[in-house]
């Protein structure tokens, strides 16, 4: 591997410094455009909602906002993040999750779609004012995830409404007189198979007719989600977004009118399908040693890719303009003061030397997003790179950055060990 987006990869690193994130907006752009096509985007009927969470950076808020795209938000600060790059409110969604009163209070006041993930969620938003619309978070029994810990439905998750209660949640906003409604999943993420998106959304509309069949109610506004994978290190094949997404509109546009739920829009929230495969992170390496293991040691560390830490997950690994033959079996890791700190393990690898660079791609979603200055090794700076130029859009973290934060205060009184014992006695 040598160019990223047609811009040199060595020059990259020499210009910026490594560690480095680097983003290739066409790719961005391609994967927008491929996602929209398979759903048949159409602002009326179908709405696409970029989960922020992935990589929530304002200029790829701007970036999507102009082509047509809302925003899935987690949290306070991921819609104002949004405003403040000129989204619609219209077209930004808060799904959180436990959320408290000043959370529902915020999203509230801005007029933001909230898909409550409780019911006592619904009770802390009626405290706060009159709604007129309500959508409800649902647990529809079941997920599917690339990982466990990124399986977010079924019994093991702590999001949603257990399908079961739903009908409990959407009577008691009905009976405070709400008409207008919505509906909620997520059940998982880096999903793979083309079959199980179309079965979970029948599976969530056979719950929402349950629902209907008990309370007369229509639904404006059916979200399925984000989910949609993109292969890794050790997955064989990509998912096929163009089924996926064709299977899911005739379900949905079949089973809507089958159960007489109304004329809901269709919402999706992509996160990893729009950034994951655009992303690389640019790395040095430091040391090589040979231990009980080969390891190579570069100037990136969990601190900045979480990823392989936190779930396991594997990254592919390229050498800059090499790779041919795996001369070592390897393990690369940071130089964080945690053994955790491995980023791929075993992996094929040429000779390398003190200085090379190692790239780790599909780093786009997920990853810059969770860095941390953790053993005060800053974060990172971001590239974007467009149509063959290259972009800062992150400066690096100093030093400066860090301590910045510090409140400098002199602890008054004494030690009570120190009180009249001399010390330690
Ligand atoms: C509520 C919600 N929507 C959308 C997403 C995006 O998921 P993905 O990146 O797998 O598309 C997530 C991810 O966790 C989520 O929690």
């Amino acid at each position: 591997m040598k160019e990223i987006g047609g811009v040199d990869i060595k020059y990259l690193a020499e210009k910026y410094g490594t560690p480095l994130y680097v983003y290739d907006f066409n790719r961005i752009e391609e994967n927008v455009r491929k996602i929209k096509g398979a759903f048949k985007y159409d602002e009326g009927r179908v709405k696409i909602y970029y989960a922020l969470k992935a990589f929530s950076h304002p200029v790829l808020i701007k970036f999507l906002k102009d082509r047509g795209l809302g925003f899935d938000c987690v949290s306070p600060g991921e819609i104002r993040l949004a405003l403040e790059c000129n989204a619609d409110r219209k077209d930004i969604i808060f799904t959180g999750n436990y959320e408290s009163y000043e959370d529902l209070e915020f999203a509230y006041k801005l007029k933001v779609l909230i898909n409550l993930d409780g019911i006592n969620s619904y009770l802390r938003l009626r405290k706060i004012g009159k709604v007129d619309f309500i959508s409800f978070r649902i647990n529809p029994g079941k997920g599917k995830g690339k990982y466990e810990q990124i399986t977010t439905g079924g019994e093991k998750s702590k999001f949603g409404i257990p399908y079961e209660e739903a009908v409990e949640a959407y009577r008691i906003a009905y009976e405070d007189g709400i008409r207008r409604f919505g509906a909620h999943i997520m059940v998982g993420s880096g999903i793979l198979d083309k079959d199980f998106f179309p079965s979970i959304v029948e599976h969530f509309l056979a719950i929402l007719k349950k629902i209907k069949e008990q309370i007369e109610i229509e639904f404006e506004h059916i979200d399925i989600g984000g989910g949609f994978g993109i292969p890794y290190f050790d997955d064989k094949s990509e998912l096929d977004i163009g089924y996926t997404g064709s299977k899911v509109l005739e379900v949905f546009n079949e089973k809507v009118g089958e159960y007489r739920l109304g004329k809901p829009l269709l919402a999706i929230e992509p996160g990893r399908y729009i950034v994951g495969n655009a992303g690389y992170l640019i790395t040095k390496v430091c040391g090589i040693k040979k231990s009980y293991h080969n390891f190579i040691g570069v100037d990136a560390g969990f601190n900045i890719f979480a990823r392989p830490a936190l779930y396991g997950a594997e990254h592919s690994v390229c050498v800059y303009n090499g790779f041919d033959k795996g001369k070592i079996i390897a393990n690369i890791c940071g130089q964080i003061c945690e053994n955790t700190d491995i980023l791929a393990r075993d992996r094929e690898l040429p000779d390398l030397k003190e200085g090379d660079i190692i790239i780790f791609t599909n780093a786009g979603a997920y990853c810059s997003v969770l860095s941390s200055s953790y053993n005060m090794r800053y974060r990172p700076a971001e590239i974007a790179i467009y149509n063959s130029k290259d972009h800062l859009i992150t400066r690096r973290e100093t030093f400066e950055d860090y301590v910045s934060r510090f409140c400098s205060v002199e602890l008054e009184g004494k030690n009570g060990k120190d009180e009249g014992t001399g010390g330690n006695a």
